[in-house]
């Protein structure tokens, strides 16, 4: 009687962290498809030719900056086009993504 109840927990438990991981991984997915521009994990290997680095940056800093490109708020070449394929949620999200990033 213990044990299937046991086996039981031990599933549920499995199931539990597999979706956590499972949404690291899809933010992280996400996240990936500023790299072209921003570089790996905002990691900007052309910062001194003015590409914007995003990892370490504050995460309400980068929030206000993604919500002012969707507003139209700042001016912008291709930023402004980009955030609309993305929820404000989803903003969020990657916000706190790349504000958890070390600066290297
Ligand atoms: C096609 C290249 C490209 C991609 C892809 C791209 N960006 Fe950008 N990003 C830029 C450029 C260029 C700027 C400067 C503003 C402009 O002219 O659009 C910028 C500026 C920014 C800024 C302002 C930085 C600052 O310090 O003021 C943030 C924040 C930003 N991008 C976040 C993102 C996020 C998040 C993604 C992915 C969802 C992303 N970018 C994808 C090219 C890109």
């Amino acid at each position: 009687m213990r044990i299937p109840l046991l086996i039981a927990g031990l599933l549920s438990a499995g199931l539990a962290s597999a979706q956590g991981s499972a949404e690291a991984l899809n933010l992280r997915a996400t996240a990936a498809t500023c790299a072209n521009c921003h570089g790996t994990d905002g990691q900007s290997v052309a910062a001194d030719a003015g590409m914007q680095r995003l990892a370490g940056l504050d995460k309400a800093y980068l929030v206000e900056q993604l919500t002012a490109f969707r507003e139209g708020k700042r001016q912008a070449t291709v930023m402004h086009q980009l955030v609309k394929g993305y929820t404000p949620a989803q903003l969020e999200a990657i916000a706190g993504y790349f504000a958890a990033q070390p600066t290297k």
